[in-house]
């Protein structure tokens, strides 16, 4: 994958033996994170789920994960997440870019997501990196703590 931010990775599809990276960056990342069991069934949900992994160098050491469903034409992405020591490096945008793709070759014409009102981060990379614009709010949509849920959608 080309690199913009001096940090190369490949994505491919989550596998079992990820699952301690994968639970230890879900944890760092979220207030109210996913637990294993939730990832082990995405991962043999293989009509619907695309849990997709990033690895780095030669060890691939895990660094970040896109979850996303393709139901019919639309794509929902489910979970995003960058380790704390990779963040800001384009990983999550490339990620996402590369996924946006792959879902469109698979049939999507539209992506969905959720996003926290207050996460920053993430609502300035899907309304002003990715081009998602607004959709709905979800009151007290998420909890620990509670907040309204940011419906965002992007035509493909
Ligand atoms: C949101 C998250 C996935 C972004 O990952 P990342 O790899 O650091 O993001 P990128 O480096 O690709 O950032 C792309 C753009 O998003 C925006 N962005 C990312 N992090 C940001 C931050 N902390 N503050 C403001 N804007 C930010 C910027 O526009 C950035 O571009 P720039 O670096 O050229 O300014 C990461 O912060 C994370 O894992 N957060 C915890 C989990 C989470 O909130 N997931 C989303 C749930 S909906």
């Amino acid at each position: 994958m080309p690199d913009s931010g001096g940090l190369e990775f490949e994505l491919r599809r989550m596998q079992p033996s990820d699952l301690p990276e994968v639970l230890s960056i879900e944890r760092q990342s979220f207030s109210h994170p996913w637990i294993e069991s939730t990832f082990q069934g995405e991962m043999q949900n293989r009509g619907i789920s695309h849990p997709i992994v990033a690895v780095s160098g030669p060890g691939g050491r895990l660094i970040g994960y896109v979850l996303y469903w393709l139901v019919g034409d639309e794509m929902q992405i489910n979970n995003v997440a960058v380790h704390p020591e990779w963040r800001r490096r384009g990983v999550a945008e490339r990620m996402l870019r590369a996924v946006l793709e792959d879902a469109k070759d698979g049939g999507a014409a539209f992506a969905v997501l959720e996003v926290r009102e207050s996460n920053t981060a993430a609502r300035t990379l899907y309304e002003k990196k990715l081009g998602f614009g607004f959709l709905a709010v979800r009151e007290g949509y998420y909890s620990h703590p509670d907040e309204a849920a940011i419906v965002l959608g992007l035509p493909l």
